[in-house]
Formats: C-alpha cells, structure tokens, sequence
C-alpha cells in the first residue's frame, strides 16, 4: 500500500462504484492484503485510469474502516466507509431487496422500506462527497450501477463544472414494473444529473427513456432527452434545458485476455484433468452462475433432471458442472435460494448419479480466471439459463475461451447476451421442454455446426470487447476523446 501522490482534486477521470477494484483483507497474523477482484470493470478501465491520472472511488469491502487513499497498482484509490447499518440497509436493502429484484422483472418480491432508502440517499450522498473532493476542475466522472443512482445529480449540483457519466449494469425495467417503485421520480431526477446515462440493451434505454417521459413529460428524441434546467441546477435559468444521452452500451470483456489464458499449455492441461477427474464422460455441461435467483439455475436443474427421467440423456454419457459462487448471503432471498438450489441438486444426485458417475457436480465457491477458462476449455455445452440479467458475461467469456472454434453457447433469450450472439441456442428457459430441447440439441449437434456457429460468436465477441465498450461510452460522455481531458496539474 502506498500512499497516494496526488493531492484532493486533481484527477481528470474519476470512476465511482460501489465497491472498489480491489477487496480489504486481513489475515490471522494482522497482515493485510488489497486482494484485486476480479471484475472486468477493473481490465477495462485499468489502462485508461494510469494514462489519464483516474482515480477510483469506492468501498472496500469491509465494514466500519476508514483507509486514506492509497495508490494499488498505478490507480489512485479513494476508500468511503460504510459502517454495519449502511451494508445493511444500503448494500443488502434498498440496493439488492428493493432495486435488484425490481429492476429483474419481480423475480422475487422488492421490498419497500421508507429507513432503507433513507440509507440510500445518505450514503450516495457520501460517494458523491468523496467523487467531488478529488475531481480536477472540468473532470470526467463516471459512476456505474444500481446502487448510486443518486449520485449523478448529487454531483452535478455540487460540481457543475463536471461531465457525469452513469452506467447501469444491470435491466432497467419496463414502466409497468419501475412504476412500483415509491420514490420513481427521485430515482430519474438523480439519473437525470449525468449527462450520458448508458444501459445494456436498446431495451433497457427504451424502458428508462419512456419512464421519463411518463413521470416527467420531457420531450425525448431518439436517444436524446432534453431536461429543464431548474432550481436544482447551479448555473442554469428556468427555461433552458440540458441535453441528456440515453443510450445502450453492450458491456464485454477483455476477450484477448481470455484467449490467451486458454491457448496456455497449462490451462488446456487443466481442462483435460478436468474432465477425467469427473469420469470423462461424453457431455460436459457446465452452469456458471453467482448463487441468483435471477440466473434460473433451478429452471436448469428441473430440465436436465427430466431429461434424466425420460432417458433422453443419461448418466453415463452426461455430467453438469455447476458452480454458484456465494453471494449476498445475508439476503434472505439468497438464503433461501440457496436451500432450494442445494435441496435440488441432492434430489436429482440421489435419483440419477451412479457409484461412478454423479450427475450434477455442484460447487459453491468462487474461482480464479485461470480455472474458470479451464472449465469452459473442458465443457462441450455452456448452459445460460438466466430468467433476467443484464448482460451475462459468462456468456462472453465462454466464447472468447473457445479458440479451437468447439462448444455449444445455450443462452437464454432474457439475457442482455443474446442481442448480440445471436448464434447460440436461443431458449426462454420459463419454457421447460423448449430448453430440454436445446440442450438434447447442443448436446447432438454435428461438428460442422459447432464450428459455425462459435466462429460467428467469437467474431462478435472479438469485435465488442470491453475497450471498445468504455471507448465507446466517453466518446459519448466528451464528445469525441476516448481519453478524458481536464485540468490537471500533471
Ligand atoms: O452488475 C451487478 C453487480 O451488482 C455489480 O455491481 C457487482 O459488481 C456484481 O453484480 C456483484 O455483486 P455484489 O457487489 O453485490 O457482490
């Protein structure tokens, strides 16, 4: 850990999102590591922050800590604190019981609790504090996500001087859904402060575009949406407005990166290891999830259990590897979808595996890339069976890992993925003998087609990768430059 160089208020690119690129840990011993997650928001954006002095704001993952900034790995990191109440009902409430439901088409009921949000405002107002103090004068700020959607009006009315950039990672809902949400008007007013607002799919900005116009009545062109310039607004006269970008900005991966880590000797070994620790069977399936409810994960299980039952696949020929990292566990929703989930895997386990060959291969735990691209080398059918997610850039990362043009991508038709790879095996996954379906077909299909359909994918995928994504997001956000320009002391 070293201290940061610069000085409050220098940097030209600021990124705030809830949790900083890298993970406090402390070990035993009282040792602390800043463990680098692994989030391809940090491979995006890491060139472009050491180039452009960028600063990145964000919690560190632990609770009731104060960190100085500090410098990791040539990006200037500035810590905020969130104490156990702020988790609670900013981080596990309002953003992921409230928000994340909402926004994933109701999945699971969201729930509204006026404290929550509450909880919401005071510590969006602390990420918009912090982004303010370090941002030189005519910056670039860009926040990302759900969980600050306040922030861009909070810094706007605190720096005019800046350009704000906002990008959603995850659905922005249709009215119909949005509209349950008790503070809808705070939420878009907030959003309303950036001057670019980015969204995953054409969808989403379409969703977001016609809940302003509902709520607010602003005109909106395309993807421009004029907003009255009001009281709220430092600078500006009733009557003027600001012209605010609504637009989709598919988010990828460093799909390079990926390739390289699976042409490597040691990570095809790996792959091979894999499949004759699980009894080489003929079908590898492999389901990459976080342990969601948005990612139909039981949907998944309920269709190859079927198949089991009506012999169409059998034990002998077919493994599922799945892994469902832990996440938000102290989200009740989570926990109990995590009793569903493991109550389902031990039922099919218990009907269908053999002595020699169980049928689904569960893993709740998180792995490092090298192993992840390892299992996608090994898997000949990638099962994405999402009810609703953003992106899903398992999706990606199974593509750009196939360099020898093999594997079949089944992808729910929910997930931001399938506007663009539009090559896989489209399913919507509510529909249980349409998916049992596309995986006997993944499953058989001849080798011709495998090879097609992934060299089309892979050029998709190699095409948008993830610089292209930010370049393409503060092309828009500074109208031209990829690289932020401001006032630096450098
Ligand atoms: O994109 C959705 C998102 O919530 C990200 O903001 C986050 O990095 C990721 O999913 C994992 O979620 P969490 O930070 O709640 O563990």
């Amino acid at each position: 850990v070293v201290p940061a160089d610069a000085p409050a208020g220098t940097y030209v690119l600021v990124v705030v999102s809830n949790r900083l690129p890298v993970d406090y840990e402390e070990a035993e011993d009282g040792s602390v590591n800043w463990r680098t997650s692994p989030g391809g928001l940090v491979t995006a954006l890491e060139p472009l922050m050491r180039s452009s002095h960028g600063a990145w704001v964000g919690w560190p993952g632990v609770a009731d800590r104060d960190f100085e900034p500090f410098e990791n790995d040539g990006i200037s990191l500035v810590p905020v604190r969130l104490n156990e109440a702020d988790i609670e009902d900013y981080y596990e409430g309002f953003s992921n019981d409230t928000l994340w439901p909402l926004y994933h088409d109701v999945i699971a009921p969201p729930s509204f609790h006026r404290e929550t949000w509450e909880a919401y405002i005071a510590v969006n107002r602390r990420f918009a504090a912090a982004a303010a103090a370090v941002a030189a004068p005519g910056a670039t700020v860009w926040v990302h996500d759900y969980q600050l959607q306040l922030v861009p009006r909070m810094l706007r009315e605190a720096r005019p001087d800046l350009v704000i950039g906002f990008f959603n990672h995850i659905p922005f809902p249709p009215y119909g859904i949005f509209a349950q949400l008790p503070w809808r008007k705070q939420i878009l007013h907030g959003l309303l402060g950036a001057d670019v607002i980015g969204f995953q799919r054409l969808a989403d900005a379409g969703n977001f575009s016609q809940a302003v116009r509902r709520l607010y009545g602003y005109p909106t062109r395309g993807v421009v949406i004029d907003v009255p310039i009001g009281e709220t607004d430092q600078g500006g006269q009733n009557g003027e407005s600001r012209r605010v970008i609504a637009k989709h900005f598919p988010i990828s991966i460093d799909s390079a990166g990926y390739e390289e880590l699976a042409r490597r000797p040691d990570i095809q070994a790996r792959a091979r290891q894999i499949r004759e620790d699980l009894g080489n069977p003929k079908t590898l399936m492999l389901g990459v999830d976080r342990l969601d409810y948005t990612k139909g994960i039981g949907h998944r299980i309920k269709a190859f259990g079927e198949l089991l039952a009506d012999g169409r696949l059998s034990v002998e020929d077919v493994t599922l590897v799945q892994v469902a990292s832990p996440s938000r566990e102290r989200v009740s929703t989570y926990m109990a979808l995590r009793d569903e989930i493991e109550l389902a895997v031990g039922r099919l386990n218990g009907d269908f595996s053999t002595i020699s060959h169980t049928a689904i291969s569960y893993h709740h735990h998180s792995y490092p890339r090298e192993e992840m691209v390892a299992m996608y080398l090994a898997a000949d059918v990638m099962l994405v069976t999402a009810l609703r997610d953003g992106m899903n850039l398992v999706a990606k990362e199974y593509v750009a890992a196939r360099f020898d043009f093999d594997g079949v991508l089944v992808l729910s038709e929910f997930a931001g993925a399938a506007d663009e790879l539009k090559q896989a095996i489209l399913i919507n996954p509510h529909d249980i003998d349409g998916t049992k379906d596309a995986i006997v077909r993944a499953v058989e299909m001849p080798k011709r087609e495998r090879t097609r359909r992934m060299r089309s994918l892979r050029r998709k995928v190699a095409e948008n990768d993830v610089a292209a994504w930010s370049d393409s997001f503060l092309r828009a956000l500074t109208g031209g430059a990829a690289v932020p320009a401001g006032i630096s002391d450098d």
